[in-house]
């Protein structure tokens, strides 16, 4: 393999210099990603194209599809020189030599895989335009989150389509976490990228790496066979999203026995072993990866006849449901077992800081049990549009009579029953919880689902208050 990436490397100095990269999907990973890449690499012209002609106009403007600290700047500065957002998909397909494929790839939510496996139409139809139109030979990137041997369908498909040129499929999956893109598209852990071991196939890699290498120190890019890189993708988001798993399990168990779950993870993660990464005891995690690659790694091992693998990763989706159900329980118990009626403040939608993005957020399931007990929802979020939160809810405009869509947090938590932190957005951390407490209704109570307050301050003012795995 080292050999092989050598020569592929040495080879490589034969080829011209890169000039021209795409991108289909111009979404949460894609934009990011690309914009750095032009960003850093002021010799590739790089264009990211999207069949979603709103998204690219967004992208084209002031106003951004997508919230991410930093992004901006990074997107004025190169749109218009070498970044170029359009909807013209053929035209970037035919000119660019490396094409990187982020589409969505959502959970199958019709026949055979239902539920559990990846759909992966999106990835097909980009596949078979490749084929069909390409007038040379392409370095295929697959960016989105894929099933271990996706590469092999997209090969069948390129070789049974097109029979003129060798393209290269290249995986190199995408680790950002959203909310901090851009930090960690800087300077990211690592750079993943697999690839076949034949020299072509190397000197594929190499290409696509001799990318990254224009911000990234070589020692940071990892080469491997296609099929590990795809699978190490899925194994690490289902191992980050075990830890919460694992820290929210000991949570219920923090709140009937008196200890205190942050308590615990401070004292866990000291140790070097285990680490303090990812110990935050929550609602539960959303976004649209983590449960998307269990399912995907748990349909993986039932196809591969392997049910006791696939049992063990599926509880960490149980328990994460178990997180949601019980942090609504327990404002039920607080409010007399009902809440028919009551006003309930919702601060923060997203499903974590720093974002817009509201995809599998645990607050969505919330919202839905507060509904169907008949509570009225005040809802605000800082970056989370009433048009998403209504789609998440599966509610039309017309019938949110039950639900408000709120300016401030203050506006929301005015005339409550009870207030309910959902996302941990700094700004709640400032607000002036005293004067909130003089306008709500009485007992005040707060739950605290991120575990952001000082809950013995918030006590202090009057509230009845909870925490995750505090008692
Ligand atoms: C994740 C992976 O981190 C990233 O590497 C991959 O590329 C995509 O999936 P993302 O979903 O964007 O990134 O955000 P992440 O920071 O991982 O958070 C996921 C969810 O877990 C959020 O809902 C967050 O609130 C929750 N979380 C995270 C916790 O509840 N506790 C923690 O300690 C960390
Ligand atoms: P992610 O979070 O993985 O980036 P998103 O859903 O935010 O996923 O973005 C995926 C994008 O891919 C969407 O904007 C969608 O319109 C786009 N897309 C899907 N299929 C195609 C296609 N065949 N050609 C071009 N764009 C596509």
């Amino acid at each position: 393999m080292a050999k092989n990436y050598v020569i592929a490397r040495n080879l490589d100095l034969y080829y011209r210099k890169i000039m021209n990269i795409c991108c289909i999907g111009a979404g949460y990973v894609g934009g990011p990603t690309m914009a750095m890449i032009a960003s850093k690499c002021p010799d590739i012209q790089v264009a990211v194209v999207d069949i979603n002609q709103e998204r690219i106009n967004a992208w084209n403007s002031a106003n951004l599809p997508i919230y991410e600290p930093g992004l901006d700047e990074i997107v004025s500065e190169a749109r218009g020189k070498n970044l170029f957002f359009s909807t013209e998909v053929d035209r970037y397909i035919l000119e660019s030599e490396i094409i990187f494929i982020s589409v969505n790839t959502p959970t199958k939510e019709y026949g055979s895989g239902l539920g559990q496996a990846a759909d992966l139409r999106y990835v097909e139809s980009c596949a078979r335009r490749i084929a069909e139109i390409s007038k040379s030979p392409k370095i295929i990137v697959e960016k989105s989150t894929v099933p271990v041997r996706t590469a092999q369908m997209v090969k069948t498909i390129l070789a049974s389509t097109s029979h003129q040129f060798q393209h290269q499929i290249v995986s190199n999956p995408e680790f950002l976490a959203e909310g901090t893109a851009v930090k960690d598209l800087l300077s990211p852990d690592r750079v993943l990228i697999g690839g076949d071991l034949t020299p072509e196939g190397q000197i594929a890699v190499g290409k696509v790496s001799s990318i990254y290498e224009n911000w990234i120190k070589k020692d940071r890019i990892i080469t491997t066979n296609l099929w590990s890189s795809e699978l190490s993708k899925l194994t690490a988001n289902a191992f980050l999203a075990q830890r919460i798993s694992s820290i929210n399990a000991i949570s219920a168990l923090c709140e009937e026995t008196e200890a205190n779950v942050d308590e615990v993870a401070q004292a866990i993660g000291a140790d070097s072993r285990i680490g303090p990464k990812f110990l935050k005891s929550s609602i539960g995690f959303g976004g649209s990866c983590f449960q998307k690659d269990i399912l995907n790694l748990c349909y993986l091992c039932r196809y591969f006849r392997l049910p006791e693998v696939a049992e063990y990763w599926e509880q960490v989706i149980r328990m994460n449901e178990y997180q949601k159900e019980r942090f609504v329980r327990r404002i039920l118990d607080s409010m007399f077992n009902t809440v028919s009626g009551k006003r309930i403040a919702i601060l923060g939608y997203a499903f974590k800081k720093d974002t817009n993005d509201a995809r599998e957020s645990p607050a969505i399931g919330i919202c839905k049990r507060l509904l169907e007990e008949k509570a009225h929802l005040a809802i605000y979020d800082p970056k989370v549009s009433r048009q998403t939160i209504l789609n998440s809810l599966g509610i039309k405009e017309d019938q949110a009579n039950s639900i408000d869509f709120c300016k401030s947090a203050t506006e929301a938590c005015q005339d409550s029953h009870c207030i309910a932190i959902l996302t941990e957005w700094d700004e709640f951390k400032n607000i002036d919880y005293e004067d909130i407490y003089k306008n709500m209704v009485k007992p005040a109570i707060l739950f605290d689902g991120r575990n952001l307050l000082d809950i013995e301050m918030i006590r202090l003012i009057g509230f009845v208050a909870k925490g995750i795995g505090i008692s």
